[in-house]
């Protein structure tokens, strides 16, 4: 039987525009295209978790529209139980509006829509996928109060907890920590959480002592193309991130931590995990879009670098 991985969190679909720069304020650019692609942090996770071996559920909302049935269909085709995925009336379905530049990195704002009504009464419904879970995982793009109240529940009910803390603004509640195993921020998450500057394996480890010390489990800071930091009580150590041509990071840490969530539940180490993330994370980010970019269990199998 495959590990279980059920996750908390937001579906968006993203329209997508690629632009030679990002724009400055007041500015009106020409963009070179357009296309609409399902995204969303928890939907990209769910995505990521399912392509890269793991048995998947999906807790969140959409709109009763277009997207919402979109989104449901995407997850649907790669297998991910979709009963939890709860279409809201008279609601809209949440979007991202990117803009990815010639360098591939990204701008992205969101509109919550349906994200904004994944209530701590919605997940309770589904407190069943909780209990059958290995590995639950959240992000920041459904209500706080949600977040919290889904990362208690797996403490109690003795799961592997997985916060992705984003986006995030500002420190997380101080009482949040001692219910999570694994915390995985990129760069300017770790700065937001702990108001220490990460731009470096240095700075990221100076960061994860600072998370350790607020009773957090294990943490992986994500660094793009500097890899990632691991952090526990017994230490830390860097993992070199694999070496490809970007051409958009869009979802890249979202791979990353769906795959890692899925190797690990699948008893793989933890080293062994974050290098298997890694790959997926690695390759993702050589084509466009959230979703589709996303390889499957054999291609980060058959990665050579
Ligand atoms: O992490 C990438 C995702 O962030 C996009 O798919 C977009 O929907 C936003 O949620």
């Amino acid at each position: 039987m495959q590990a279980k991985v059920v996750i908390v969190g937001s579906l968006n679909m993203d329209l997508v525009t690629r632009a030679p720069r990002l724009p400055r304020a007041g500015e009106t650019l020409a963009g070179q295209s357009f296309v609409t692609v399902p995204g969303g942090k928890g939907a990209n996770q769910a995505v990521a978790a399912a392509r890269l071996g793991a048995s998947v559920a999906m807790i969140g909302c959409v709109g009763d529209d277009a997207y919402g049935e979109q989104l449901r269909a995407a997850l649907l085709a790669e297998g991910v139980d979709c009963q939890a995925v709860t279409a809201i009336a008279g609601e809209s379905t949440g979007v991202a509006l990117i803009v990815v530049d010639d360098s591939s990195q990204n701008a992205i704002v969101i509109v919550a829509g349906g994200n904004g009504q994944v209530s701590a009464s919605v997940v309770d419904r589904f407190d069943a996928l909780l209990s059958q879970a290995d590995v639950i995982i959240c992000q920041l793009e459904v209500p706080m109060a949600t977040v919290g109240h889904v990362l208690k529940r797996g403490r109690e009910l003795g799961k592997t907890v997985i916060l992705n803390p984003a986006p995030a603004s500002g420190p997380l509640p101080a009482e949040w920590y001692a219910w999570i195993d694994y915390l995985i921020p990129n760069e300017s998450e770790a700065t937001a959480l702990t108001g220490v500057p990460v731009d470096s394996v240095a700075t990221a480890d100076a960061a994860a002592t600072a998370l350790l010390a607020s009773g957090v489990g294990k943490v992986i800071v994500t660094l793009g193309e500097q890899g990632a930091l691991f952090a526990s009580q017994s230490g830390s150590a860097h993992f070199p991130a694999p070496k490809v041509k970007a051409v958009d990071t869009t979802a890249a840490g979202d791979t990353f931590v769906g795959g890692f969530a899925a190797a690990l539940a699948e008893g793989k180490s933890e080293p062994d995990a974050i290098r298997f993330g890694q790959i997926a994370a690695a390759l993702s980010v050589t084509r466009s879009g959230a979703q589709p970019s996303i390889p499957t269990f054999n291609e980060v199998q058959g990665y050579q670098p």
